[in-house]
């Protein structure tokens, strides 16, 4: 089986993509298949017909690559492809979409407000925000990921200048109240059948989880099984699936979870194409569950042919 790993691209998340790449690239050969490397530029549509695999393993991030356009591309030109189709990547890609979406199937997410610079006014609609949303805030640019244009407001700092930073990246923002607890991830594989692997609980060294904590090695550690109440993983996996047939996921997704101290989880958000590089959160999880890595990326060659 001919595979092309599409990997690169051009956003934010470039470097990761390009780490997931080359991981998922030996891997493949490792597993036995012929791979080659496409880093995705506007060229994407010639390497693919030149090369003529028989399944994309799209190891791309964030917009152009996440987001259901190469997964239109590829529909277009009939070549299958690993992960979930374009309505499903397009709706994950985008925070205020998926929440939309959570919201109306009953699956616990924080209480949140959208900033729409189209039409609200900034300093007006800040203070609405703070009135019906108390506590600290998370301000979210929906559209990244690996917690790029994320900014944490604490109630006496200015919920203003968050939203002015996060309108760099886009033109309506999420706002989030933002809950405490513990930070759980959730690796669902499969296609109408999900399977949810061994929870993983995200320690950051830093205080925050972010880009700088998520890829510098010893900043952050992954704890499996996370630490929370039998109870509590029972409904964290129950929420995993629940979110991935709501947004109509295939072949694989990280559902990311914050877990009170009371044991509630709330559901942050879900990505698509989840970090695979060699000490990733899903193929730690797949290690858990008894899959090397070169085993894990055939079941996700396999699932994107079936
Ligand atoms: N967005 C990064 C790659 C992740 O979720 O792992
Ligand atoms: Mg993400």
């Amino acid at each position: 089986i001919k595979v092309a790993v599409l990997y690169g691209g051009q956003s934010a998340e470039r470097e990761v993509s390009l780490n997931t790449g080359k991981a998922v690239y030996q891997a493949l050969m490792d597993a036995g298949f012929t791979a080659g490397l496409i880093d995705v530029s506007r060229n994407v549509a010639a390497e693919l017909q030149t090369i003529s695999p028989d399944v994309a393993f799209i190891a791309l991030h964030g917009p152009g690559g996440e987001d259901g356009a190469i997964q239109g591309l590829l529909e277009t030109i009939g070549i299958p492809y690993t992960g979930s189709g374009v309505l499903a990547s397009a709706m994950a890609m985008d925070k205020i979409v998926t929440k939309r979406i959570l919201d109306v199937t009953g699956i616990a997410t924080a209480a949140y407000a959208v900033f729409d610079s189209g039409k609200d006014n900034l300093e007006e609609n800040s203070k609405v925000i703070r009135k019906n949303i108390s506590g600290k805030l998370v301000v979210k640019a929906p559209n990244q990921g690996s917690s790029i244009g994320i900014y944490f407001v604490e109630p006496q700092d200015n919920l203003e200048n968050a939203i002015k930073e996060a309108l760099k990246y886009d033109k309506k923002i999420l706002i989030e109240r933002f809950i405490s607890g513990i930070e759980v991830t959730a690796s669902v594989i499969g296609n109408d059948k999900p399977e949810v692997l061994p929870l993983i609980e995200i320690v950051s060294h830093t205080g925050v989880y972010d880009y700088k904590a998520k890829y510098t090695k010893g900043l952050s550690d992954h704890v499996i099984p996370a630490r929370i109440t039998q109870d509590a993983t029972k409904v964290v996996e129950k929420l995993s699936v629940e979110t991935y047939r709501a947004l109509g996921c295939k072949g694989l997704a990280r559902v990311d979870f914050m877990v009170t101290e009371e044991g509630d989880p709330f559901v942050l958000e879900v990505n698509t194409i989840p970090g695979m590089t060699e000490t990733s959160l899903f193929p730690d999880a797949a290690r858990a569950a008894g899959r090397s890595f070169p085993e894990l990326v055939a079941e996700l060659v396999r699932l994107a042919m079936e």
